[in-house]
């Protein structure tokens, strides 16, 4: 099984969450194989991307909204077929209240749009708090690095679901 970790960081806090979202894919289900993809390193590998049965998309907010980056990758890449994989999003923030549901729900769009199916959090456990996706201020990133990791277990729990190991 393969999940791509798509992401958008300038100053490093984005691409950290998605280093703890990688170790929480791997920490119970080894044998998972995990790519972390800096958009502006132009490091999205194309063959991995459409092998991957999961699809994690990480951006910071931009006014209240997804990185500019992220939407251009989205805008560019509609004739990638991501239909039928699991998507996720993750953002990070300066302040829970600057807009991290709209960006979430903006990222679920383009995924809707894509034909994903769409990983939502599981409401029923109390061990997280994530509801549409995962979110981490940035300045304090590490504080968030548990949720993160419970993030990418999650993913990884439910793409063995729907796909088998
Ligand atoms: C141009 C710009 C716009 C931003 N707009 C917001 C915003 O609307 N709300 C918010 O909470 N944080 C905002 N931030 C803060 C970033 O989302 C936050 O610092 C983030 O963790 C940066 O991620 P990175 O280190 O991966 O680049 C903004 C930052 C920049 C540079």
């Amino acid at each position: 099984m393969k999940i791509s970790v798509i992401y958008v960081s300038q100053t490093g806090n984005t691409g950290e969450a998605a280093e703890y979202i990688q170790d929480g894919i791997l920490a119970k289900h080894p044998f998972i194989q995990v790519k972390l993809m800096n958009i502006r390193e132009n490091e999205v590998d194309m063959d991995f991307l459409v092998h991957s049965e999961a699809v994690v998309f990480g951006t910071p907010v931009y006014f209240s909204s997804m990185s500019w980056e992220l939407k251009r990758w989205f805008d560019q890449s509609f004739q990638i077929d991501l239909s039928g994989k699991l998507g996720a999003a993750f953002v990070t923030s300066q302040s829970l209240a600057g807009g991290v549901d709209t960006t979430i729900m903006e990222v679920l769009r383009h995924m809707l749009v894509k034909g994903m199916l769409v990983f939502s959090g599981t409401g029923h456990d109390p061990a997280h708090k994530f509801q549409i996706g995962a979110v981490g201020i940035g300045k304090d990133i590490e504080h968030s690095s548990g949720q993160f990791e419970r993030f990418g277990e999650c993913i990884a729990q439910t793409s063995i679901k729907l796909f088998g190991r």
